[in-house]
């Protein structure tokens, strides 16, 4: 199939070299793709599928979905239809009005992208949940947004505590054989007849979109407020970032219960007017590579869990599929190990391209992009639009080569506007004002390329020296016994601090005192004295989240026998 390239971010606005692409870019030229720039309105289901639907994209594959037997395609016209009757459904069957919060929590299926797209045109805000999530995360989410309504399943709808959810109305089933009563709406029932035409709310570009919910390093879950604007961004990374163009197959990892999982596995390949790939069900390393060749994926977005699991299976299921089709692959969430990328060298022949950004940053920041020569280690560049910078903690700016807090400038399309219910905790993210404080820490070297060192929090200092634990990390998980590793500092009446590693290791190696030493020996050679762990202890797997962050927190409470509190995203 072939296909002209809509007018989007071309002309003054192609990638050329990085500084020049700085210099001539602009928000507000980038947002006169969208439709506010004739009428002042906008809607993000609109601009991901309608205008799609309307142009001579119109039969082009938006969504190829996979799980197991259930293989389905939906056009934009489709997914226009789809998304319409969904937001028909919604309305005729709820009290839903603009601006209430509707959660939708269920596995990944073509009536969850149906199902979220359709809130989003009735102008509802949308709050993701991970399948994985029990009662209380359920309870902590609605309860703080004062959910109206729930998308779910019958197999999920049990650990939702309607009783003590007061401002929760109506449950909406998708499932075989619901029986309806005064709160539950058999969701598919209602489909069938719905009619396929509806008229988008228009929205500002100001207003609410998604409520993504995510840990912090204390309390509950916060609600990260995200607006109609985040669309401007989230197009542009996808162009350049992801480089996708019409003929691609696009494939995120992502569960959209997470922000990877909207705002790349769902709209900004749709804003694009790509096609996207959805894979149902759980991490199998088959799978993945047989779905890689059966839809000839050529741009894919996933993380270094996952790719350390296809690494530690090794070569062999490698060899049953062709995964020639790649083209580009990027990662997010957590650092991009070295070993990832020589293995991502050896296995794919090319770069796997780290990209850095947060739940609360909307779309991605920090990347290695377009026309970005890649330094290794590094997790790239401001992307255009973005100024980044290192702060101390009084919010000074730091010279090149000092670690200090990652900060960006107030005010990128994407960035969250409120944290649900919490105004201190969102005027807190800011210093001066004017720069919004990541909580990671980095250094920037000379060339303005940015270095992640860890969590604000998570920085280990031992006999006055500073370790980041992602560096010691890093270098464990280059010996070939360790397969995970997590780092604390530990502490020590002496030293502050010391070093304290957590491993699991690769099947056939005995977790014995020999072993041990070999490895610190190994990261002393491979870092430095200092850096190398002087306590180790062998684990079979360490606590992780589901975007496969190894959390060193929870380590840390085991570790002083403390309470490891909200554990909702830990991966079970
Ligand atoms: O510590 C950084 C890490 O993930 C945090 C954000 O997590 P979350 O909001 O769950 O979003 C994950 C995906 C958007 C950051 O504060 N992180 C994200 N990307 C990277 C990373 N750490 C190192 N390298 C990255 N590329």
């Amino acid at each position: 199939m072939e296909f002209k390239t809509l007018p989007v971010v071309q002309g003054d606005y192609q990638l050329r070299d990085y500084d020049e692409t700085v210099a001539a870019f602009s928000w507000a030229d980038a947002e006169k793709q969208f439709s506010w720039h004739e009428s002042g309105k906008v809607n993000i289901a609109h601009e991901a599928v309608d205008r799609h639907a309307e142009s001579y994209r119109k039969n082009k594959v938006a969504l190829y979905y996979k799980d197991g037997n259930r293989k389905e395609a939906y056009t934009y016209y489709q997914m226009k239809r789809m998304t319409n009757k969904s937001a028909n459904v919604l309305r005729n069957h709820s009290t839903l009005e603009r601006g209430d919060r509707l959660f939708i929590f269920m596995p990944r299926s073509p009536e969850l992208y149906f199902s979220l797209i359709g809130t989003l045109k009735l102008g509802v805000i949308v709050g993701p949940l991970f399948e994985a999530f029990m009662e209380g995360a359920i309870f902590d989410r609605l309860s703080d947004s004062e959910a109206k309504a729930i998308i779910t399943t019958p197999e999920l709808v049990d650990r939702i505590p309607v009783d003590k959810l007061p401002h929760l109305k109506t449950i909406f089933l998708i499932g075989e054989n619901i029986v309806e009563d005064g709160m539950i709406v058999d969701f598919n029932k209602h489909m069938k007849n719905a009619s396929h035409s509806f008229q988008v709310e228009w929205m500002d570009k100001e207003d609410p979109t998604l409520l993504h919910y995510t840990s912090g390093s204390t309390g509950k879950p916060k609600g990260v407020l995200h607006v109609q604007e985040a669309m401007v961004q989230q197009l542009q990374t996808t162009r350049w970032v992801l480089d996708l163009n019409d003929e691609d197959i696009f494939w995120c990892t992502a569960d959209p219960g997470w922000v990877t999982g909207t705002a790349y596995g769902i709209f900004g390949p749709m804003l694009a007017g790509g096609t996207m790939l959805v894979v149902g069900g759980r991490f199998s390393t088959e799978g993945w590579y047989e779905a890689i060749e059966e839809y000839g994926v050529t741009v894919w977005y996933s993380a270094p869990t996952a790719f350390r699991m296809l690494m530690g299976a090794g070569e062999g299921p490698m060899k049953n599929n062709d995964l020639s089709s790649l083209r580009h692959i990027l990662s997010v969430g957590e650092p991009l190990n070295p070993e990832v990328i020589r293995w991502g060298m050896d296995a794919f022949k090319q770069r796997i391209h780290d990209t850095w950004w947060m739940t609360e940053t909307g779309a991605q920041t920090i990347c290695n992009f377009g026309c970005l020569p890649i330094k290794p280690g590094s997790m790239g560049k401001p992307v255009p639009g973005i100024e980044a910078v290192i702060v101390d903690d009084q919010g000074n700016i730091l010279p090149p080569n000092q670690m200090g807090n990652l900060a960006i400038k107030k005010g990128w399309p994407a960035m969250m506007r409120q944290i649900w219910n919490n105004p201190e905790k969102y005027d807190s993210y800011f210093v001066n004002g004017e720069w919004y404080v990541s909580g990671d820490s980095a250094y920037m070297d000379e060339d303005g390329y940015f270095f992640f060192q860890g969590r604000v929090d998570d920085v280990i200092m031992t006999s006055g020296e500073r370790v980041g634990p992602f560096e010691v990390e890093s270098k464990l998980l280059e010996h070939p016994a360790v397969v995970e590793a997590g780092v604390i500092g530990k502490p020590d009446p002496v030293r502050g601090e010391i070093i304290k590693a957590f491993v699991a290791l690769h099947e056939g190696y005995e977790p014995t005192d020999e072993l041990k030493e070999e490895i610190r020996q190994f990261v002393k050679k491979g870092l430095a004295a200092h850096s190398a762990p002087r306590e180790i202890e062998f684990k079979d797997s360490l606590p992780k989240t589901r975007s496969g962050k190894i959390m060193r927190r929870v380590l840390k409470a085991w570790e002083l026998d403390l309470p490891a509190g909200d554990l909702s995203t830990m991966e079970v």
